[in-house]
């Protein structure tokens, strides 16, 4: 704070101008108004909107977790589809554990280098909510905190000097890079978050600390927190409150194996809450359901994306809208990966969530719908600031009408949706308007509908333009002043009536309209309004008005799924003005220049565009070539891109020469383990209570991820029968175990007895040697703040069977997991990259490893294979300059034997394949991880669950093939085999 120049200060009394004149004084004096304000007063608040810079917005923000995605120039990516399906804000978890193997070690290079991902949200001009913390969940192993805190004594999320000084730790880290790219700082950083959803077992202390942590590094933006799924006042007021207090809403939940299924009730009234709570502040969503996770065996994304699907956003965002929300944060908006061991044991390597920019980063229809809502509440300003009415309307059992009057002009929205939420009738309405032009009952002709599940806003008496509406059935997307002509487009489902009554400059007999639209017919509602109805076309009807308005009206009529393919990209950041474009996939940005305009975005076959620009523009480039585009008149060209045929090559690895070795050594009796680590704890910091000793957890021992090995030995003796043991893991986890290097089997987590074994496999005269492999899918989550992310990862019982005097110390251990434990022999891929497999320890997953005194073998595999198998190869991709074909690698088998595998690329552990399990068989490999123009090392390692397995048929897939806006990706450096070993 101290080192803020002289320079810092004009740009506060500057901004504290600005505020006062962009801010109504009817809004400035209401309340506590001038306590509203934080740091340099760039972004206040009142009950409406916060304002950046005094400019009031709708915070339309949507989830990234950079730590899902490890090619930062895929950021630049993700952050352009944002900005394209109109999103102004991205919220980022930070996540600790991912920067922090060990107490006192952070790392934030090369794909942890969070700067990055503030400059790619910058280039996009999205606002940035950072959520560093401490705690994050966000179904990541130990809800984001570090390895290392699992061996705390004291409790996490709880004051405490031991917690406290850890929490601070990363704060301070973390807090150098989120400090200077706050928006006090020049940045885009508009508001910082207090830990997260933290609502059970809470502790003001706590709150308090994070709070002064991150003061005293200088984060000054306005505070905020998450409650818990429902606004329940936590830390709305009294020690550890925030500034501006919002909560978490999913409210289909997370059962995608019933993708139809909505709640019936409208059960959500958040307006009654936000009046209760928090008067003076916005309606802030910080997490509303932008998709569902999927746990291990779940169904699958693609149901996931069914059940939270572009009807769910119609329906349950206009809901939010209609209770005042104008800051809402989509969870997720891109999942992405959870790589390595970063998930916890809810979920599987797959975060796509369902979410609208898929995991491979395709559009999806939710997408495109998102697109139409931000369009439309980043151009039509009065939703911004409104109060809510009820108006009248017929059909009111059915469908509830929600009214917002904006509070300084006499713009009104009627937002309309079915009383049961999950109707799929069609009824019909009509709503009584209120309007400075006198009463209606709208429609006047035809019929309002919502057909299904929809929701409609609804708009009467704006002003826009040179025109003034006095209302619309159809909803708008947006409008612009093109210089010559005013243009606006409205939308509805193919079919349905439209009705528009426009203001006429002088007589509504006046008013001229141009149409091929046979359905468009004119008439006068009243003698200077002009009513016009239609039906919305498969497709876009112009419809040309003159002497409305000042300027004549090109109004656009379209069909939802031709609205979807409808981009209005910002052409000019000061003044906001859009140019249309319909067609493409996807339109990441346009800018003028001249008289041309330069689109950039993606198309994914041979597509038919219409531009509609101002009057002056008469060339056009797409992705830096010109196009020919044929005038069709009002500002509007047509033409068609023509989609290449690409010649994106890949190997097909079914043709490929795969090498083999054995990796499981440590499963024989003779298998040299005396440099391993000797279990003797008789303490632990775990939650979870052991039964015998010593302590079998392998965190306690300083390996917390991936695959783990115990070795454990017992002098033989006639009575030993045999021995117990129990498996303390998370969901989908794994134990295959050997005595004397025959295997015993494969396991769930849970108790298990070994029994008849004297006589047979025990030798009751020598050592006997029992060898456990332990595959684990991380740690529990901390969101009750009890601790559970300290449970155990390893066994809580081993004891022997068939002998009199039982000891609570029966066997000798020994334990094994990833290379250096906490001390990380490769910090580029991180903490959660490989754990204890023999493969792994020895280099066999990177780059470089020289497997050529391997044999040679096949996939699908012919042979038997018991233990851990590891297989590897290269391949080759090669995608041209200007595509994206976002690459993935598939299993193809049946689910007859269980196994286990790991899929590492070019040394990252991009996944993990669970064949009795699934539901996932498609794993993504993004760009920059995967060389795109050349060679790559693929290694599996494969563990048989069962006595043995054959893995079967594996191959690359593109998702898609696109020619691509998309930004230069550079390979990610990461060590090879050699930079391993040389060491
Ligand atoms: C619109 O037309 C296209 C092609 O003519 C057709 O495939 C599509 O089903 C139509 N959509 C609707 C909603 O009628
Ligand atoms: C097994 O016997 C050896 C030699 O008598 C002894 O050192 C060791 O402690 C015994 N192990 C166990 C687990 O009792």
């Amino acid at each position: 704070m101290l080192l803020k120049g002289a320079l810092t200060s004009i740009s506060l009394a500057i901004a504290a101008i600005t505020t006062v004149v962009a801010v109504p004084v009817s809004q400035t004096l209401k309340g506590r108004q001038e306590d509203n304000t934080n740091g340099d007063g760039q972004v206040t608040w009142d009950k409406h909107t916060i304002m950046v810079n005094g400019e009031r917005l709708f915070l339309f923000s949507g989830e990234f977790h950079y730590f899902r995605l490890p090619s930062p120039d895929l950021w630049y990516d993700i952050a352009e589809k944002f900005k394209a399906l109109e999103f102004n804000g991205i919220s980022f978890y930070f996540n600790w554990g991912y920067h922090s193997p060990k107490k006192g070690v952070y790392d934030f290079d090369g794909v942890r280098n969070v700067q990055k991902a503030f400059d790619a949200a910058e280039a996009a001009d999205l606002h940035v909510i950072t959520r560093a913390g401490p705690y994050i969940n966000a179904e990541v192993t130990m809800g984001g905190f570090p390895n290392w805190l699992i061996n705390m004594y004291a409790m996490a999320r709880r004051s405490s000097p031991e917690n406290d000084a850890n929490s601070r730790e990363w704060l301070e880290q973390i807090d150098k890079f989120l400090v200077p790219n706050q928006i006090s700082r020049g940045g885009n950083v508009i508001l910082n978050q207090i830990d997260n959803e933290y609502a059970v077992n809470t502790d003001p202390k706590y709150m308090e600390m994070i709070k002064d942590q991150f003061k005293k590094d200088g984060m000054d933006v306005p505070t905020i927190f998450n409650d818990i799924g429902a606004p329940n006042g936590n830390w709305v007021s009294g020690p550890g409150s925030v500034d501006i207090y919002g909560w978490d809403s999913y409210p289909l939940g997370f059962d995608c194996a019933n993708p139809t299924v909505w709640g019936t009730n409208r059960s959500i009234h958040w307006r009654e809450a936000n009046e209760r709570l928090n008067p003076d502040q916005p309606l802030a969503l910080y997490e509303f359901q932008g998709g569902a996770f999927d746990p291990w065996g779940g169904p699958g994304y693609d149901a996931c994306r069914q059940l939270v699907n572009e009807q769910y956003a119609k329906v349950y965002y206009k809901n939010n809208y209609a209770q005042g929300a104008t800051i809402q944060n989509l969870y997720m908006t891109y999942g992405g990966t959870s790589w390595g061991g970063l998930a916890t044991p809810s979920v599987y390597s797959s975060y796509d969530y369902g979410a609208p920019i898929s995991e491979p980063g395709l559009m999806t229809p939710k997408g495109y719908e998102v697109k139409l809502q931000g369009t439309f509440f980043h151009t039509v300003k009065p939703f911004l600031t409104t109060e809510r009415f009820e108006p009248k309307s017929d059909n009111s059992d059915i469908i509830l009408i929600d009214g917002l009057a904006d509070v300084n002009t006499n713009t009104k929205f009627y937002i309309a949706q079915h009383w049961n939420t999950a109707s799929e009738e069609l009824d019909a309405f009509h709503v009584q308007m209120e309007t400075s032009d006198g009463k209606f009952k709208v429609p006047h002709k035809g019929k309002l509908v919502l057909n299904g599940r929809d929701a409609k806003i609804l708009v009467s008496d704006y002003d826009f333009e040179s025109q003034h509406l006095v209302y619309s059935t159809s909803e708008i997307f947006t409008h612009q002043d093109m210089g010559s002509h005013d243009v606006m487009l409205v939308y509805a489902y193919e079919k349905e009536d439209g009705e528009i009554a426009l203001k006429a400059k002088s007589k509504a007999s006046k008013v001229k309209i141009e149409t091929k639209d046979k359905t468009v017919t004119q008439s006068a509602l009243k003698k200077d309004i002009v009513q016009i109805n239609y039906k919305h076309p498969n497709g876009t009807s112009p419809i040309y008005i003159k002497n409305a308005g000042e300027k004549d009206l090109l109004l656009l009529v379209a069909g939802y799924s031709s609205a979807t393919r409808w981009w209005a990209p910002i052409v000019d950041s000061k003044s906001g003005n859009r140019v249309l474009i319909h067609g493409p996939y996807l339109v990441r940005s346009a800018e003028i220049k001249d008289n041309s305009v330069s689109f950039k975005g993606d198309i994914d076959e041979t597509t038919d565009i219409q531009v509609v620009v101002p009057d002056n523009i008469k060339s056009f480039k797409w992705n830096g070539k010109d196009i020919k585009l044929k005038p069709t008149g009002h500002g509007s060209w047509k033409g068609t891109l023509n989609f290449g045929r690409p010649q994106v090559e890949y190997t097909d690895l079914t043709k490929a020469t795969w090498k083999f070795s054995q990796g499981s050594p440590e499963s024989q009796p003779d298998f040299d383990d005396t440099e391993w680590i000797t279990a003797d704890h008789l303490q632990t910091n775990s939650v979870t209570v052991p039964d015998t000793w010593p302590i079998l957890y392998a965190d306690d021992y300083g390996y917390h991820t991936g695959n783990i090995w115990l070795r454990g030995t017992f002098n033989g003796t006639s009575e030993i029968t045999g021995f117990n043991l129990t498996c303390y893991a998370g969901a989908a986890s794994a134990w295959v175990i050997w005595l004397n290097g025959e295997y015993l089997g494969g396991y769930d987590v849970g108790n298990q007895d070994f029994t008849n074994l004297n006589g047979t496999l025990i030798d009751p005269e020598g050592t006997n040697v029992i060898s456990i492999l332990l595959w684990t899918t991380g740690h529990a989550d901390d969101w009750d703040a009890d601790d559970r992310y300290k449970q155990a990862r390893g066994f809580t019982k081993s004891e022997l069977l068939g002998v009199k005097n039982q000891t609570i110390w029966a066997i000798d251990w020994k334990i094994q997991g990833n290379l250096g434990g906490e001390d990380l022999v490769d910090p580029v891929r991180g903490p959660y990259n490989e754990g204890g497999l023999y493969g792994e320890r020895n280099g066999w997953h990177l780059p470089g490893f020289p497997d050529d005194k391997w044999e040679d073998a096949s996939i699908p595999e012919t042979k038997n294979r018991t233990g851990v198998s590891w297989y590897r190869t290269t391949f080759e991709v090669n995608i041209p300059e200007g595509y994206d074909a976002p690459m993935s690698l598939k299993f193809d088998d049946d689910t007859k034997t269980r196994y286990r595998s790991l899929v590492f690329v070019n040394g990252w552990q991009l996944g993990r394949y669970a064949n009795d399990l699934g539901p996932q068989t498609q794993y993504y490999l993004p760009n920059g991880i995967l060389n795109t123009k050349g060679e790559n090392t693929l290694a599996i390692a494969v563990v048989a669950v069962d006595e043995a397995a054959q893995v079967g048929k594996i191959t690359l897939e593109p998702y898609t093939i696109l020619e691509s806006g998309i930004p230069d990706v550079k390979l990610v450096e990461s060590p090879t085999y050699q930079d391993r070993t040389q060491h």
